[in-house]
């Protein structure tokens, strides 16, 4: 299935890295799929286009972000949520009247699935807890990029991995965000699970 990139930004805009991802997904077939880390929503659509595929209306996805911008939550690595391209400018400003770095927005892109989708504003450090995390089968780590918000989520979702489901962390060898790396790798050893890495580094794979 091809990842569409719906006119915003993305963390999977390298050529295939979407594709990679999506193929990725549609070998576990999940029904209940958590993302942390939504932002412009358009990860969030491609999965529920493809579980759309795979399940009809039987599915369903959480996405969680704190839809914050990068001065009101320092510590954290925010992608920059600006276009350089004056026409995404032109039509967020003028032609969709939105922010698509907003819970509404993303809503908005999301609409087509409403009675799958749930979303959330609040950081995952405290949302997680609060999360039934037994009734999730797959989940797209891809929030905060600090050490501890990392080995925090890890753990916040551990009764995935321990359901035999399956965490995918992304940027797991991202050099400006070494304690992505770090997090995962301790948390692997502390638990005793398997750690695939894939595409060039980029993911990391958790399982039972
Ligand atoms: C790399 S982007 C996510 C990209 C998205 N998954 C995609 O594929 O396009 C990371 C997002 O995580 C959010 N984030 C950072 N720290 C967070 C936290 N502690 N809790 C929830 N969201 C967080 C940021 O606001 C940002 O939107």
């Amino acid at each position: 299935m091809k990842y569409k990139k719906y006119f915003r930004k993305t963390s999977l805009k390298q050529k295939g890295d979407g594709e990679f991802f999506l193929t990725e997904i549609k070998k576990k077939s999940p029904k209940f799929f958590l993302e942390v880390g939504v932002f412009h929503g358009v990860t969030a659509r491609n999965i529920c286009e493809l579980l759309f595929q795979i399940h009809k209306n039987d599915f369903k996805y959480i996405g969680l972000d704190l839809f914050e911008k990068n001065d009101e939550n320092k510590s954290e690595i925010i992608p920059n949520t600006s276009f350089s391209n004056p026409l995404k400018q032109f039509y967020f400003k003028y032609i969709k009247r939105q922010d698509p770095y907003t819970i509404e927005a993303v809503k908005d892109l999301l609409k087509k699935f409403k009675d799958n989708v749930h979303l959330i504003k609040g950081n995952s450090t405290i949302v997680l807890k609060k999360i039934d995390m037994k009734k999730i089968d797959y989940v797209f780590l891809d929030g905060g990029h600090d050490y501890e918000t990392v080995k925090s989520d890890l753990n916040n979702c551990v009764d995935v991995i321990l359901n035999n489901g399956t965490i995918l962390c992304d940027d797991y060898n991202l050099s400006y965000a070494p304690g992505v790396k770090r997090a995962i790798n301790e948390y692997v050893k502390e638990n005793n699970f398997k750690c695939e890495i894939l595409h060039s580094s980029r993911f990391a794979k958790i399982e039972k």
